[in-house]
C-alpha cells in the first residue's frame, strides 16, 4: 500500500477527520501555490522575498567561508533562495545547494530555474522526504551545513511535530552549523484570514487540490461541488486553520481503499495548519531545542522573519 493511500485512510478515518498538507503538492498543486504567492492576500512570500533580496548579504556573511553544504527543505520553485544564492556566489563563498522536496516536479522547475538563473552554481536536487534526505546528506562526509526551511514551512506542522521535527533537526546538525528559518510572525488577525481566503478562490482551489489527487491517484469519488473551502485564526495558539467542510451528509468510495468513508452534514476534513509564531515564541523554541538565536531579519512592515540560528 502507498504511503500516500495509508495516510488518507488513516486521516478519514480519525474521529476529527484530516488530510496531510504535504499531498497538497503534485503537478497542480505547485502551479497553484505559485500563483498564490502572486496573490495581493498573500504577503508572505513578499515580506521573505523582500528580506531575502535587501538583507542576503548580511545573512551570508554568517557563514562559513568554503566547504559547506546549503541544505534547502522544501524548496519549491527557488524564487527566493535565489537572491541568498547570487548574494553567497557574490561573497565567494564555496558551497553545494541541495533543495529536497517530495514533490519531483518542483525539483524539475527549481532545476531549470537555477541552470538559467545561475549556471555557475553547484547543485544536487533530491527528491526526498526532509529528514532522510538530511541524514543522507549527514553520511556524506562532515562537510558544515546551512539548513534553509523558509516560506515559514514549520508552521505546517502540527503542534506536537514541531517538537518532534525540532529534535529530529538537532540530531542531523552538529554544534555550529545554521539554520536559516522563515517564519510569518503573530499579526492583525483580519490581515491572516485574508491570506488563506483570497478573493480570487486561489487558496479554495489550491485547499481541493488534495480531494482531486484522491480522485486522480487513488480512485477516489469525492464531488467537489458538495464540499466548501473554509479557514479560521486563533490569535493566542497563532494557528490558521483550512478545512473542506461536507455540503451535505455522503458517503464517498475510494476504489484502492475499497471501501468508502462517511461524511456528515458540516463535518470538516482539516488540511493545512499554518501556525504564526512570535518573536518569543521563537525564542523558547529555539531555548528548548538546543539552539541559539544569532540574528533576526525583518521586512520593512515587521510581518515576517528570516532568523538565523546556531545549534549549540
Ligand atoms: C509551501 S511550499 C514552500 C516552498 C518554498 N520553501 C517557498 O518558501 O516558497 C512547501 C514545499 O515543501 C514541500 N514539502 C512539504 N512537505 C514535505 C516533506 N515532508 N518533505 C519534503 N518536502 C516537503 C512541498 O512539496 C512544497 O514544494
Amino acid at each position: 500500500m502507498s504511503d500516500f493511500l495509508r495516510e488518507v485512510i488513516e486521516g478519514l478515518e480519525a474521529n476529527d477527520k484530516y488530510l496531510l498538507s504535504k499531498y497538497f503538492y503534485n503537478s497542480e498543486g505547485d502551479r497553484l501555490f505559485q500563483q498564490i504567492m502572486q496573490l495581493d492576500e498573500y504577503y508572505l512570500s513578499r515580506a521573505e522575498a523582500e528580506i531575502l533580496k535587501e538583507q542576503s548579504p548580511q545573512i551570508c556573511a554568517h557563514l562559513p567561508k568554503q566547504g559547506f553544504r546549503l541544505a534547502e527543505l522544501g524548496a519549491g520553485d527557488g524564487t527566493k533562495t535565489r537572491y541568498l544564492l547570487e548574494a553567497a556566489l557574490d561573497a565567494k563563498k564555496e558551497f553545494s545547494y541541495h533543495p529536497i522536496d517530495i514533490s519531483s516536479n518542483a525539483l524539475e522547475i527549481i532545476s531549470t530555474n537555477l541552470n538559467h538563473w545561475l549556471p555557475e552554481l553547484e547543485f544536487e536536487p533530491m527528491a526526498d522526504e526532509y529528514f532522510s534526505a538530511l541524514s543522507r546528506l549527514a553520511q556524506m562526509d562532515d562537510k558544515a551545513l546551512c539548513v534553509l526551511f523558509l516560506g515559514s514551512n514549520i508552521g505546517n506542522f502540527r503542534r506536537d511535530n514541531v517538537d518532534v521535527f525540532m529534535s529530529h533537526l538537532h540530531q542531523s546538525l552538529k554544534p555550529r552549523d545554521h539554520l536559516l528559518l522563515g517564519i510569518d510572525l503573530k499579526k492583525d488577525p483580519n490581515k491572516i484570514l485574508a491570506a488563506y481566503n483570497d478573493s480570487m478562490g486561489i487558496t479554495a482551489a489550491f485547499n481541493f487540490n488534495i480531494l482531486r489527487r484522491i480522485n486522480d491517484e487513488l480512485g477516489g469519488q469525492f464531488d467537489l461541488s458538495k464540499f466548501r473551502h473554509y479557514n479560521n485564526y486563533d490569535p493566542h495558539s497563532g494557528e490558521s486553520r483550512s478545512y473542506l467542510l461536507s455540503l451535505e451528509t455522503q458517503d464517498i468510495y475510494i476504489e484502492k481503499a475499497g471501501r468508502s468513508f462517511h461524511f456528515d452534514r458540516h463535518e470538516a476534513i482539516h488540511t493545512e495548519t499554518s501556525r504564526k509564531y512570535s518573536p518569543r515564541d521563537l525564542q523558547q523554541l529555539a531555548e528548548k531545542h538546543g539552539f541559539k538565536i544569532e540574528q533576526r531579519f525583518s521586512d520593512s512592515q515587521n510581518f515576517y522573519e528570516d532568523q538565523l540560528w546556531i545549534r549549540l
